[in-house]
């Protein structure tokens, strides 16, 4: 917990810590800061906050009093330098005043030097960011995050809530459930989720509250540029290695266990349309968690170092959501450095971030990349290791065929004989997943246009329209596949 390694820098004389911290968590970490410090062993701390709007005050008084004269960055640091007692300075987004278009080159200086002096006096001071960049204080500053709340945080944030309902109003049930759906959400938004659903439902109940607030994450999410993806309305047929090999990894996934191997991911490279989206999409189900599909494209930003800060959030969220799948589809688009559509530097930072996540992250997060086009793929994202495997996805063999058509058929309710399955079969050789199921829906889209029955003619006729991708696209499917062999396992 944050608290408790927090308490070791303050007691220990740290000068200057940061905290990374969501906005609307802001106010949760300073009532919990100001409760905690309070109790430290050898008499507690004092908590004051600092904003540029309201100035230097102290905390856990009845009334927020600012000190006057306080707004200013440089007068804050002097207020503090001045002061004797114990205490934890947390100053709230002054790092636009050391770094950035507003810094201050007078105000770097004095916190570097207080930050010094600081070191044998008992004040630290706090710097409360969403995200902290300031290189020109490495080795001086230590970084800790405030992070999402946990399971059993929002557990008792609920509990002592509901206790404080009025009489006459009955206290929904803190179920599984419900911690699960406010999991990635701050306490400021839970309570917020809570006071909406409140109102719209004034009888309210653990099941209504599940789905209110789900909602209320699935928008938060998507201002992420995630998606919570729906479970897929067909299985994927073929792919028997792939298939396996993941179940031999359900149990281990998100075990407690801690001395087990956690599956860190596994990457899908292959032809277009052979079912590498499909696959994501049912991993979560075949590990029984939700699908965060992440749009890396939609958190490119024209603001230097937005693009890796809205990347962290997401990464953030995922921790606190999971156990959950993460699938980055077109992987080779979002990190592509040579791309137009971003320029190369962010590209980069951004591919940093990730990686480094993908290395340090404590979370069951089982991350799923998709690729199509081998030759952009960054090749730190191929290491040894940085997967637990790389499949590779080929154009469906006849026995994947016949799965595949078996699956689409189904999903009609159209039965055909074993003849006329195995003439479909050997009629579509080099077709892709996508295009198997194309055949079968087009056949219905033409039947239900005469306002009659399928016939097996509709699927005949469909299929003498169709040339398959893969007959155009040979060279580029040759070249995933002389890839593929010394870099990827087949995924059948
Ligand atoms: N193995 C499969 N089993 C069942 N259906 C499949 C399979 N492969 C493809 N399909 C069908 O084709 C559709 C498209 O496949 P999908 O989008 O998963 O391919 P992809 O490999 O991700 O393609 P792309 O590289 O173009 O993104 C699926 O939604 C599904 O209906
Ligand atoms: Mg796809």
């Amino acid at each position: 917990m944050i608290f408790t390694e927090l308490e070791h820098f303050v007691t220990a004389n740290f000068s200057l810590l940061g905290i990374t911290c969501s906005p609307s968590s802001v106010s949760s970490f300073t009532r919990e800061l100001t409760a905690y410090t309070a109790n430290y062993p050898n008499g507690g701390y004092q908590v004051f906050f600092w904003t540029y709007d309201k100035g230097l005050g102290k905390c856990g008084q009845r009334e927020f009093k600012p000190l006057p004269n306080t707004n200013d960055p440089l007068n804050v640091l002097e207020q503090i330098e001045d002061t004797q007692d114990k205490a934890v300075y947390v100053l709230h987004n002054f790092q636009q005043f050391l770094t950035g278009q507003k810094a201050d080159p007078l105000v770097v200086a004095r916190l570097f030097n207080l930050a010094h002096k600081l070191k044998i006096t008992p004040q630290t001071i706090l710097l409360l960011e969403e995200d902290i960049n300031l290189p020109m204080f490495e080795g001086l500053i230590h970084i800790l995050d405030y992070g999402l709340p946990s399971a059993a945080v929002i557990k008792a944030f609920l509990k002592q809530l509901f206790n404080r309902f009025p009489k006459g109003i009955t206290k929904p049930h803190v179920g599984e459930k419900l911690i699960r759906s406010c999991q990635g959400l701050t306490i400021a938004e839970i309570n917020d989720a809570l006071r909406f659903t409140l109102k719209k439902y004034p009888n309210l109940n653990h099941d209504v509250l599940v789905q209110q607030v789900s909602q209320f994450k699935l928008a938060k999410l998507k201002r992420l540029g995630v998606e919570l993806s729906n479970e897929p309305d067909v299985k994927v047929g073929g792919l028997r290695t792939l298939k396996t090999w993941l179940a031999r990894r359900k149990k281990l996934f998100a075990s407690p266990n801690k001395k087990l191997p956690q599956p860190k991911g596994v990457m899908l490279v292959g032809v277009p349309g052979c079912g590498k989206s499909l696959i994501a999409k049912n991993i979560g189900s075949e590990l029984g968690v939700p699908v965060m599909h992440l749009d890396i494209r939609s958190l490119y930003h024209s603001l230097l170092g937005e693009t890796e800060k809205n990347l962290r959030r997401v990464l953030k969220t995922a921790e606190a959501i999971a156990p959950v799948c993460l699938w980055i589809d077109e992987v080779e688009k979002a990190f592509d450095a040579g791309s137009s559509t971003h320029d190369g530097g962010v590209s980069k930072g951004v591919l940093g971030t990730f990686l480094n996540w993908m290395q340090e992250k404590k979370q069951p997060v089982f991350v799923v990349a998709t690729a199509n086009k081998v030759n952009s793929l960054p090749p730190e994202f191929l290491r040894k290791g940085r997967f637990d495997e790389i499949f590779f996805v080929d154009l469906p063999n006849a026995s994947e065929r016949e799965d595949i058509l078996t699956i689409h058929l189904k999903k009609f309710g159209i039965n055909l004989s074993v003849e006329q399955v195995q003439m479909l079969i050997d009629k579509t050789e080099d077709f892709t997943g996508a295009e198997l199921a194309y055949l079968i829906t087009e056949a219905v889209t033409l039947a239900h246009a005469d306002d009659r029955k399928l016939r097996f003619k509709d699927i005949e006729t469909v299929l003498g329209e169709i040339t398959p991708q893969a007959n155009r696209d040979y060279e580029n499917i040759e070249q995933i596949r002389s890839w593929a062999r010394l870099m990827a396992r087949p995924a059948s």
